[in-house]
């Protein structure tokens, strides 16, 4: 069975990422957030809620105990974010680590420059990059509510295709990612609606 850390289990992807875990896996989730009475466990049976701040190492730590995959959807700071869970990840002996950042990092956009307001997303990327978990950085376009699940990928180094993606397809690759051994190992992928 996966045992799944959710990083900023609020946010908006994560929220909609979690409905789909428990819909179609059988995995355990734990939803790490901050100010937790915000949310609902939706279901106790499979789901623990733990309250934290990622850039609380101790608390980040013990969240990481007994797990086997840890799926980053923040917003911030992220660059200390991303070497907090490193070393959290390090400490606990943790490889597998999905991480959210945003198309654009590279200046990879067709049409697009390169804007300082993704540095939070590029810088944090490099952190993971840099280290020897086995991650996937995700860099989606923005979302959208359309219910189709339909995405195609872009690897590092090939430019971006598309725009748009829906939470429909995020939540797929996610879950797909997390469940699924090896998939997309150490890669950064564009993630866009076909
Ligand atoms: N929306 C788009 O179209 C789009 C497109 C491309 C990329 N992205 C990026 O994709 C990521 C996920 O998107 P989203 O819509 O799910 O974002 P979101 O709703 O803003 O969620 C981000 C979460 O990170 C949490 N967070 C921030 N700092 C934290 C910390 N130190 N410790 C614990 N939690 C922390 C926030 O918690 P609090 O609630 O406590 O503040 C929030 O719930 C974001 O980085 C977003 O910018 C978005």
């Amino acid at each position: 069975m996966n045992h799944v850390l959710v990083l900023g289990a609020n946010g908006q992807l994560a929220r909609h990422t979690t409905a789909v875990f428990l819909r179609t896996t059988d995995a355990s989730l734990t939803l790490y957030l901050r100010r937790a009475a915000r949310l609902k466990n939706p279901d106790p049976r499979r789901v623990r809620v733990i309250e934290g701040d990622v850039l609380n190492l101790k608390t980040l730590v013990g969240a990481m105990t007994g797990q086997d995959v840890v799926y980053a959807n923040l917003a911030g700071d992220m660059k200390a974010q991303a070497e907090h869970i490193v070393e959290a990840m390090h400490t606990s002996g943790l490889k597998r680590l999905i991480f959210v950042s945003s198309m654009g990092i590279y200046g990879e956009v067709p049409g697009e420059k390169y804007r300082s307001v993704l540095d939070p997303y590029r810088d944090s990327a490099a952190v993971i990059e840099a280290s020897d978990l086995e991650y996937t950085v995700l860099r989606p376009g923005w979302f959208t509510q359309d219910e189709a699940i339909n995405y195609r990928l872009t690897q590092k180094g090939e430019p971006f295709v598309g725009h748009d993606v829906s939470l429909n397809s995020l939540s797929d690759l996610i879950v797909k990612l997390a469940i699924t051994p090896g998939l997309h190992v150490r890669e950064s992928i564009g993630v866009s609606q076909i």
